[in-house]
């Protein structure tokens, strides 16, 4: 990694995607796009695509280990996904979630466990979820250094608590909460904002009054990025589909058909050929 002349950071001839591009992009009108990847090889792929932020979610817990929600997943297994991750990329920003169970409690321990995720993955910045409750945690954090994305609005740690994955915030009190804690994760100094699930309206009017840039996921065309599963958007996940979900492929039809293939290569002794033979 190198400086160019204005101070931005370049992997080779390309610009690597920092929390002040983030700004720059919300300043200019700029969307931001943000997948998730939880892989060496996947990331490569999404990075070299040009995605601007990749995401090493907590959903590595469902969508890699088929866990029904993302509470079993743990601070090594973060740092597995997320190192495997930074293996791959070179230009976009990589934002980890600190899992479940990781700062909720004292912020002490939230800083020794965000310094040894940062240390441990050399990933640029890492995702909280939750407002005011978590307030202090994600001070502690960012006074040692670390850049913190929050996330409100339906926040899969709090499950349990909420009982379903429906729409949050679409009441006068759970909104104006919201917007309370929006202000407060851009007063302490967070560099963006996951917004999940939440009707457009308010996600806009969260956007339209913060300078730090909104990311969302079922929240509506009215915020300054958007983020997805990529294994989701890719359509690996056919039993998955909720009304945000765009699906741009269909995964799962295209390897079962290469697998179907091969096998009937295989049974056939239709491979290898001569060709593929030593
Ligand atoms: O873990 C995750 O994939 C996330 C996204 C849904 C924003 O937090």
């Amino acid at each position: 990694m190198s400086e160019d002349k204005k101070g931005y950071l370049s992997a080779g001839n390309q610009k690597k995607v920092t929390t002040h591009r983030l700004q720059e992009m919300k300043q200019h009108g700029e969307k931001i796009s943000m997948l998730t990847a939880y892989d060496y090889s996947m990331a490569s792929v999404i990075d070299q695509a040009g995605i601007d932020v990749i995401l090493v979610g907590d959903s590595a817990s469902n969508v890699m280990a088929g866990n029904t929600t993302t509470l079993p997943i743990t601070v090594d297994q973060m740092i597995y996904h997320g190192k495997s991750v930074m293996n791959g990329v070179k230009r976009a920003m990589v934002v980890v979630d600190m899992p479940f169970g990781s700062y909720q409690g004292n912020p002490y321990e939230a800083v020794t466990n965000a310094v040894r995720m940062m240390k441990e993955t050399q990933a640029d910045c890492l995702k909280l979820e939750g407002g005011k409750e978590v307030i202090e945690s994600i001070r502690a954090i960012l006074h040692a250094g670390i850049p913190v994305m929050g996330h409100l609005g339906l926040m899969p740690q709090s499950i349990n608590k909420y009982g379903t994955y429906a729409v949050r915030a679409k009441e006068e009190d759970e909104a104006g909460k919201l917007l309370e804690d929006a202000r407060m994760l851009q007063k302490v100094g967070c560099c963006a904002i996951v917004l999940e699930k939440i009707p457009a309206e308010l996600a806009g009017k969260v956007t339209a009054e913060l300078v730090v840039p909104t990311i969302g996921i079922g929240a509506g065309p009215y915020v300054d990025g958007q983020v997805l599963v990529m294994q989701d958007m890719l359509g690996l996940n056919k039993g998955f589909s909720p009304r945000f979900l765009r699906r741009y492929a269909d995964l799962f039809g295209v390897v079962t058909s290469a697998v179907q293939q091969y096998v009937q290569d295989v049974k056939s002794s239709g491979f290898p050929s001569a060709e593929e033979s030593y």
